[in-house]
């Protein structure tokens, strides 16, 4: 604080911030995201009229709304197979669940990520392992994946997080000479592009959230996983329903699996709403340049970086501030923006081997297990082992975003970052007045 003081000292002449006292750029709040509108209505009170007469009780086998959304997800994402589930940690658990692994195999994952794309990886009894990150993005550094491959490895969860597309091709090389099927995780990045393609259809497997803070959902939870492999499509679709015997000549159930169908309901917002991703996701970029555009000229603050050949979903804005070049702490920089009326958090803190469930092991009883029953797994160092997901953490803030945003909120977004720079950053020379 008491550096921060001598800086506002001898720099009078800039803008007073709001957390010193000044007028904040911004008190109106941000807008209310509407992501649900009368064409969603319409379709659910057509449903329910359809359901009154027919009967069905909103179950998929008793109507055609599931059909339809998966027939329609998979054309959009351009695979031949999807099966929809309940959310999106079902769909990484389904996923996970049609590849039927061995108990103690082990799943590298992102570090960074919800715990929704790990625990099903604990419940099928495997072990997740880390690889590290490009500390740019968050997202999966090829080289860190190839590292921490064995012979127990039975899986790669690519995570495009926050609509940035991971870098696939050299993860896909690397798992294809391993023999090992990759599962992109596109919870955060419905529509987004890697080298034109859509994520989700290009590993062997692509699983969706669809709960409400997503890019689309189909009502408050929902998920989905897309595939061209018909034996793992069959698969999936028994894993969410116990294992039933579809596509079988058998009577009864296969193997274990979990109740995880969706229900008309739910298939009914989410047909409507998948009309909506592509117009949601321009408007989004759209966004993004505008507000790169305003951020052109300043030097410690930026956008998250975007790698090339890639067009990102963006789910919500990560802004990287470089430490070195400011007189703030990251937290004193974040408390500023907030107190200049933007809504802000200020980091993205979800490194998974740090949470309390994950160090204690608080899985099945006391037990510790899968760990405790594997020798392998008792080996592996968790705490620290992704140093650059931490410096990805500590060095991005989290500011929240959305279609629905307008030009004054990029103008304010803009106005607040330049504004806290200038309080902050280096002292440039000061102009002349000839
Ligand atoms: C990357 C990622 N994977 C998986 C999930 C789990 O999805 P759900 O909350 O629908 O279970 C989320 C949720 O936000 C997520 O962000």
């Amino acid at each position: 604080m008491a550096s921060e003081k001598v800086v506002e000292q001898r720099r009078p002449s800039f803008e007073r911030l709001a957390i010193d006292g000044g007028t904040p750029v911004r008190t109106a709040p941000m807008p209310p995201r509407l992501l649900i509108g009368m064409e969603e209505r319409q379709a659910v009170m057509d449903l329910f009229d359809r359901e009154m007469v027919q009967g069905g009780g909103f179950d998929r086998y008793r109507g055609t709304e599931v059909d339809a959304y998966e027939r329609e997800f998979a054309a959009y994402f351009g695979t031949k197979f999807a099966t929809s589930v309940s959310s999106g940690t079902a769909a990484i658990h389904t996923a996970l669940g049609a590849l039927h692994p061995n108990p103690g195999q082990e799943v590298i994952s992102a570090p960074v990520t919800d715990p929704g794309a790990i625990m099903p990886i604990v419940w099928l009894n495997c072990i997740p392992v880390f690889a590290d990150v490009d500390p740019g993005t968050f997202n999966l550094d090829p080289a860190s994946v190839a590292a921490r491959i064995t012979e127990r490895t039975c899986a790669i969860i690519v995570t495009h997080l926050v609509g940035q597309p991971a870098d696939l091709d050299p993860i896909m090389e690397i798992a294809r000479q391993h023999h090992l099927p990759v599962i992109e995780d596109c919870a955060q990045a419905h529509g987004a592009r890697y080298k034109g393609r859509l994520v989700g259809g290009i590993g062997d497997i692509g699983a969706f959230s669809l709960m409400g803070g997503k890019h689309s959902t189909s009502g408050g939870q929902g998920g989905m996983v897309i595939t061209n492999n018909e034996e793992i499509y069959w698969d999936a679709k028994r894993f969410a329903d116990r294992g039933k015997p579809f596509n079988s000549s058998e009577r009864m159930n296969l193997f274990l699996g979990m109740n995880y169908r969706m229900t008309e309901l739910e298939a009914t917002i989410g047909r409507v709403q998948l009309q909506k991703l592509e117009g949601i996701v321009k408007r989004r970029r759209d966004l993004v340049a505008a507000l790169r555009e305003e951020m052109q000229e300043l030097d410690a603050v930026h956008l998250g970086k975007v790698i090339d050949n890639v067009d990102p979903a963006y789910w919500f804005l990560l802004v990287k501030v470089d430490g070195f070049k400011l007189r703030a702490s990251h937290d004193r920089f974040a408390q500023a923006l907030a107190a200049e009326g933007l809504p802000v958090t200020p980091r993205y803190d979800y490194l998974i081997y740090e949470s309390p469930w994950f160090r204690q092991r608080q899985t099945f009883g006391q037990s510790g297990w899968p760990w405790a029953a594997f020798p392998a797994a008792q080996q592996i160092k968790y705490e620290g082992s992704c140093p650059k997901a931490r410096r990805a953490i500590d060095t991005h803030m989290v500011i929240p975003f959305h279609e629905n945003y307008g030009e004054q909120e990029i103008t304010d977004i803009a106005k607040a970052l330049r504004k806290i720079e200038r309080a902050y950053g280096p002292e440039r020379p000061a102009k002349s007045s000839t």
